[in-house]
């Protein structure tokens, strides 16, 4: 039984097994307290173990981080802060933890335990983080399902560039230094595994629109891949993405697709998350409070949450947008590092303005110039912007970036030759357009940073298990 299920359990002097390991030990070998978490909960249990039952040998081998099976009975709990405890009558130590054991019962900083990324599963903050990341993900899959969507796989190794952003991590198995060259005296990329060059994905778009013209409604749920230099608290080079794509959908269904999509996966974490968001909402307002006042949030994690819940998101154009920096005090008072003007790619201090101080609540920004976006975003009738879609968050920037796509096949192959696109490359994918085309949108959202909005942490690196970033890939 996991200790989650134990805890709730009516204390009857029945016999049970506790498994896990050990947090903390107090007393001395007469009487000794010992809580154990299997990861289950965020509570401990807590075995009390008496000199006269358990032998001293073992009892000394009983540290922080050692793993033991404990059989007693359920008794309830004198002490404060739990239920029930057991009162141990046979003790197994699977395996020992010597002082050396990093994770000492007590504070450590965020930047220590990334360093021990192998081990910081066993402190609360992290276990919780990771338990919020799962219930998330489940709450994805539930929301698409719900809505006949189809989950489509798409690849993880391509040979072609979705977002045209040239951040890719290239895919090979020559040796470097010895690959074989064209008499040109280039790579010869026709003798590599693939026969050309290939890459790691950085969007699972392009194969996702494939689906949507046959399937209607897919999403894609999968690691991505982007060798951008960013070392940033908002930056992975490998993270997970949730692409939905839809026929028949214009840019106005797309929003309400996202709003609701953030609102129903959200609402679930609360719902199934309490005890991991009680807790992480009081480590958030502890290192709120440990912030400069300016940098402060006004509100305590769940408030901010139930905030999104209950308000309609902001929609305006990017147009708009200027305007409204334009108007604002840190343009007129030149406190704005990037000038503000149209046709500008906008700034994280431009967005965090729009939704922190200007609307303080999430923005979904549309219409952007066609020259800052993507060559398959649907073009406007004014020739100038395309019906793309931002979906920006306090806190956190974009959090899902998506459009309405161009289905016109002269138009997409246009604006294809406008970027230097080469069209042969992406046959297939212009192939849709050619034979029973649609309207259809999709968004994608970056799966870390909904998860650092819900648990309140700051760096990106703090809800993926294993963070990659440039220089660390240890674990
Ligand atoms: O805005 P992006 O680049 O959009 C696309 O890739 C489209 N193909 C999506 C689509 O329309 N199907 O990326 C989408 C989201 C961003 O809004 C951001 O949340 C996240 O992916 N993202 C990252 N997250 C962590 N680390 C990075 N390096 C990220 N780059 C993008
Ligand atoms: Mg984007």
């Amino acid at each position: 039984m996991q200790i989650k299920e134990i805890l709730a359990l009516t204390p009857e002097e029945q016999n049970i097994e506790v498994k896990g390991w050990v947090r903390t030990k107090r007393g001395q070998s007469a009487l000794s307290f010992v809580s154990i978490n299997d990861g289950s909960t965020i509570n401990n249990i807590q075995a009390v173990m008496d000199g006269e039952k358990i032998p001293e040998e073992l009892m000394k081998k009983v540290s922080c981080g050692a793993c033991v099976a404990v059989k007693g009975k359920l008794v309830a709990s004198a002490g404060s802060g739990q239920n029930v405890e057991v009162l141990a009558e046979e003790l197994v130590i699977y395996g020992e933890a010597d002082e050396s054991f990093p994770i000492q019962p007590k504070k450590h900083s965020l930047e220590f335990l990334r360093e021990k990324a192998h081990l910081r599963f066993r402190t609360s903050t992290f276990s919780a983080v990771f338990r919020v990341r799962h219930a998330l993900s489940y709450a994805v899959h539930q929301f698409y399902h719900e809505r006949g969507f189809f989950n489509l796989h798409t690849p993880i190794i391509t040979a072609s560039d979705a977002e045209g952003a040239g951040e890719m991590f290239r895919v090979s198995t020559f040796e470097p230094n010895k690959a074989p060259l064209t008499e040109e005296g280039e790579v010869d990329f026709k003798e590599d595994f693939f026969g050309r060059e290939t890459s790691l994905t950085v969007s699972g778009q392009l194969e996702g629109e494939l689906g949507a013209m046959a399937l209607s409604k897919i999403y894609t749920f999968g690691p991505t891949f982007r060798a951008e230099n960013s070392n940033t608290t908002r930056h992975l080079a490998e993270f997970w993405m949730i692409e939905p794509e839809v026929a028949f959908y214009d840019l106005k269904d797309n929003m309400n697709l996202a709003e609701e999509f953030i609102k129903y996966v959200i609402n679930e974490a609360i719902k199934n998350c309490q005890e991991d968001l009680a807790f992480l909402d009081t480590r958030f307002q502890n290192e709120n409070k440990a912030k400069p006042q300016l940098e402060r949030s006004e509100h305590t994690l769940l408030e901010k949450l139930d905030f999104v819940l209950e308000n309609d998101f902001a929609r305006i154009t990017y147009t708009e947008a200027i305007d409204i920096l334009l108007n604002s005090k840190p343009h007129k008072k030149k406190k704005f590092k990037f000038p503000v003007e149209w046709g500008i790619d906008l700034q994280s201090e431009h967005e965090r303005y729009l939704v922190e101080k200007h609307f303080k609540k999430p923005v979904i920004l549309t219409d952007y110039p066609k020259d800052i976006k993507a060559f398959y975003m649907k073009q406007n009738d004014d020739g100038k912007t395309v019906a793309a879609m931002d979906v920006l968050f306090p806190g956190i920037g974009e959090m899902i970036g998506g459009s309405q796509r161009e289905e016109s096949l002269t138009k997409l192959k246009t604006r294809m030759a406008e970027m230097d696109i080469d069209e042969e490359n992406l046959w297939w994918y212009l192939d849709t357009r050619k034979f029973g085309t649609a309207p259809h949108s999709g968004f994608g959202l970056g799966f870390e940073r909904l998860v650092q909005f819900v648990t309140g942490m700051g760096n990106i690196r703090d809800v993926i298990p294993f963070p990659r970033t440039p220089g660390n890939v240890e674990f």
